[in-house]
């Protein structure tokens, strides 16, 4: 039997390590040791000169694990992330996360601009901020983990604020293109298993 790729190795570390304690303290650990030792990731990617793009590596109960791949000059909105916790590990180039919150007179706000480079992981839940994300400097690739899986967000106008919820969508799912299937199709046809069968 062929042994299991590093990556679904990072996620069975994920489910047991949420299993353990479902904040993941030991989270950023397993991420940055997986960004460190392993390229399999690579197969997986998908570009678009149309807008960055978000494939699915795994789901369970617990967490939702994507690769999102950046094209110099996207970025996403500026979102939340549904009451649920978020790290980000860059496996490829350099990433510039800027916060933002909404003020409750209204209107929207800029805080820090940060960057990421390969190899670091950040984190992020709607009590620290919400946030936007774009590669510098180039192409960039990068690991997201939701705890738990989110199948919808909030998107704010960056000019006055206002929110609107956007359901999540996939570019494809563990390296197969499924752009523009239902993605609630998606989503339990990995849980049962019979994705791709
Ligand atoms: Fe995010």
């Amino acid at each position: 039997m062929a042994s299991p790729l590093p990556i679904d190795q990072l996620c069975r570390a994920l489910e047991a390590e949420f299993d353990r304690d479902p904040r993941g303290p030991g989270v950023p650990k397993l991420l940055s040791r997986y960004q460190a030792d392993h390229e399999d990731w690579r197969s997986w990617t998908h570009f678009s000169q149309e807008r960055y793009t978000r494939n699915l590596v795994a789901r369970c109960g617990s967490y939702e694990l994507l690769l999102l791949c950046w094209e110099e000059g996207q970025e996403s909105p500026i979102h939340d992330h549904a009451d649920q916790r978020c790290w980000m590990g860059v496996l490829q180039g350099e990433l510039e996360e800027v916060h933002y919150r909404t003020p409750a007179a209204g209107g929207i706000e800029q805080g820090r601009v940060q960057p990421f480079q390969a190899g670091q992981v950040a984190f992020i839940d709607d009590g620290i901020a919400f946030h936007l994300i774009r590669p510098r400097g180039g192409r960039a690739v990068s690991l997201h983990l939701y705890s738990n899986p989110i199948d919808t967000c909030r998107i704010f106008c960056a000019d006055t604020g206002r929110a609107e919820t956007v359901a999540m969508g996939y570019h494809s799912v563990r390296g197969q293109l499924c752009a523009g299937d239902d993605p609630a199709v998606i989503r339990e046809q990995v849980l049962a298993g019979t994705w791709g069968a």
